[in-house]
């Protein structure tokens, strides 16, 4: 019994672990800085929004109550569930325990990210390739290697945030 419990500990560690080979460690965006984020990202309704390693998926909740479609992928386990749970059952949200590079991003009109800056530059060449042009991409704390933003929000003593459109 403490065998299983003890392995199924580390294959839950390890779901932490291969996020952070995959895109980015799980630290959260954090609370006082989202506001800037749906301001900055200027949701409309119905909009389709998504979150490239959601976390716990507080970010994409506040999209939700704006209207709009939201998608998360996750790869750690425990804020999957957790993200599933605030809004995978939700009738606009689609929450998934996966790897968001497999993914199609064509339909998305918005897109989320905090990843690390070489998860970034592996991005690019995707969102160039799938994205419509319009859509936009928020970006915390590091903007999109070569691709200029259209803006910037700075506040003194937090992350900056970058806005790129395609
Ligand atoms: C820096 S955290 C940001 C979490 C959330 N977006 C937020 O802002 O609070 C990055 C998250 O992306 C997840 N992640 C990294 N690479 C991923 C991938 N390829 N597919 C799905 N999730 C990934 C990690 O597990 C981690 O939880």
């Amino acid at each position: 019994m403490e065998l299983v419990a003890l392995i199924l500990a580390l294959l839950i560690l390890g779901t932490y672990a291969w996020g952070g080979i995959r895109g980015a460690p799980w630290v959260p965006t954090r609370r006082r800085d989202t506001g800037r984020i749906v301001a900055l990202a200027e949701p409309r309704p119905e909009e389709r929004v998504a979150d490239l390693g959601c976390g716990t998926g507080h970010v994409l909740s506040l999209f939700y109550e704006k209207g709009c479609a939201v998608r998360g992928w996750e790869l750690a386990f425990v804020p999957w569930m957790i993200a599933w749970i605030r809004l995978g059952h939700r009738e606009r949200a689609q929450i998934s325990w996966g790897d968001f590079w497999g993914a199609d991003l064509s339909k998305l009109d918005l897109i989320y990210v905090f990843l690390m800056p070489e998860a970034l530059a592996k991005l690019v060449p995707k969102l160039r390739r799938e994205l419509q042009p319009g859509a936009r991409i928020i970006s915390y704390v590091w903007p999109l290697p070569d691709w200029e933003h259209d803006c910037v929000d700075r506040v003194e003593g937090q992350p900056p945030l970058y806005r790129h459109i395609a």
